[in-house]
């Protein structure tokens, strides 16, 4: 059985919730190695909607373990609410779910803190606020990260919080940023009780399904173009995105690893500030979001909205090793009489090829179409990949020959049922 990691290609939103879901179904276990409830993944089943920032997207499946790795930071406030709003569906979690004792926690005043950052450096970044960038910034700095372990040492959760509020006490006092240390407290230890079931040695019950032969789906978050090191920094959020991150933030070895589906949208949204060479017209740009209905799940924002970019896909594709593509979204152009698609980038008269490392230059890049007709037919309830238009499968053709992957499956709206499988090997 193949397993599989499935992560974003873009700048995040890319469905990648609900390919997840539909793959879980073969899956013995879902894992999640990065991010934290800055994550929104939204899965429609029928009638109902779930947007999950935290769990992950295998949770649906009743006999699908879950697992939540080392390399996620974890908002306890955001597990519990959404655990019980699960249980309020009539879906029980219970030991279906597995955290890691090495993942870090984000803490009230985490989130403070990146106001603090944003004032202090001037540099607005457009977060979701959840105090993404703090908790990793104290990971890696060590002295004051907290992990799981250590809220259920509780003395040494104490310690540890005590530490921190020292040492941000200056930051936080000037921002007003108050924290009731006995309120948290006592939260904390509710907290601990509560999650110390779940708790468990996740690289030893990952690598112990591997050699049993299990399927892992290993569900990334948020995008390549939002990686800390190859996204379009510092516009990006403050974990590793692209596949390297499967193994670093669950404990297995790359070969644990058979199939990297990178998952597309049919055009490119992104929330937050940084450039965007392919960004739409206005007009054209609120017609895409209000058909795509793109509006952040995790902050409710507008999401911006553009043309296909292959530059910065095929660099997507290098970076993590797509051995296959999901396009998403598709149904989105339907109407479109034409579309475009990025092949190169112009600066000063001068054509580029590749991504550039550097944003002020990306800043300077202004996109090289290539115009394919549209297809102009609706796509929601085809399910084949042979009953698509002719246009469509070109436009499908043409993105496949640039990147040089092939297309996986391709999403037709929203619901767990509205996927073209093109490749089942590739899944
Ligand atoms: P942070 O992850 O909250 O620090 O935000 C950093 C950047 O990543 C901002 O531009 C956010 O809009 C973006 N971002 C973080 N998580 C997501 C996501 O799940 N989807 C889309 N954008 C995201």
């Amino acid at each position: 059985m193949a397993n599989t990691v499935i992560l974003g290609a873009q700048w995040g939103d890319e469905s990648k919730g609900g390919t997840t879901d539909f793959l879980a179904e073969g899956a013995d276990i879902v894992a999640r190695y990065q991010g934290g409830d800055n994550a929104g993944h939204t899965i429609v089943i029928g009638e109902d909607k779930f947007v999950f920032h935290l769990l992950p997207s295998g949770v649906l499946h009743p006999n699908t373990v879950n697992v939540i790795g080392n390399g996620v930071v974890i908002n306890l406030e955001t597990l519990f609410g959404e655990i019980s709003d699960l249980e309020a569906c009539g879906v029980e979690v219970g030991d279906r779910l597995k955290i890691s004792s090495r993942a870090h926690l984000i803490l009230p005043y985490h989130r403070i803190m990146e106001s603090w950052d944003d004032l202090g450096s001037g540099l607005k970044l457009g977060t979701t606020a959840r105090g993404i960038g703090p908790t990793y910034s104290d990971k890696m700095n060590r002295h004051a990260g907290i992990r799981v372990a250590d809220l259920l040492d509780f003395e040494l959760f104490q310690k540890k919080l005590d530490f921190n509020l020292a040492a941000k006490g200056y930051a936080l006092d000037q921002i007003g940023g108050e924290i009731d240390r006995q309120a948290l407290l006592e939260q904390y230890y509710t907290y601990s009780e509560q999650l110390a079931p779940y708790v468990a040695d996740t690289p030893e019950l990952l690598n112990d399904a591997l050699r049993t032969g299990k399927r892992i789906l290993f569900e990334g978050a948020q995008g390549t173009m939002l990686d800390v090191d190859f996204g379009t920094y510092p516009y990006v959020t403050s974990s590793n995105t692209t596949v390297g991150a499967v193994c670093t933030g669950l404990g297995v070895g790359p070969q644990a690893i058979h199939r990297v589906l990178g998952v597309s949208k049919a055009y490119v949204t992104r929330v937050g500030s940084g450039p965007f060479p392919t960004e739409m017209p206005p007009d054209l740009d609120e017609e895409i979001r209000g058909i795509g209905e793109e509006y952040g799940a995790t902050t409710q924002r507008p999401r911006r909205c553009g043309w296909l970019d292959l530059v910065a896909l095929r660099y997507a594709a290098q970076v993590n090793g797509f051995t296959g593509l999901a396009l998403t979204k598709f149904d989105v152009l339907d109407h479109l009489d034409e579309l475009r698609v990025c092949v190169a980038y112009r600066r000063r008269g001068e054509e580029v090829a590749t991504y550039p490392p550097s944003l002020r230059v990306l800043e300077e890049c202004e996109a090289v179409y290539e115009i394919l007709p549209g297809w102009k037919q609706s796509t929601v309830d085809v399910r084949h990949y042979e009953n698509l238009p002719e246009n469509a499968k070109r436009y499908i053709a043409f993105v496949a020959d640039f990147l040089n992957v092939p297309i996986a499956l391709i999403s037709v709206g929203k619901e767990r049922t509205q996927t073209i499988v093109c490749n089942e090997d590739l899944l």
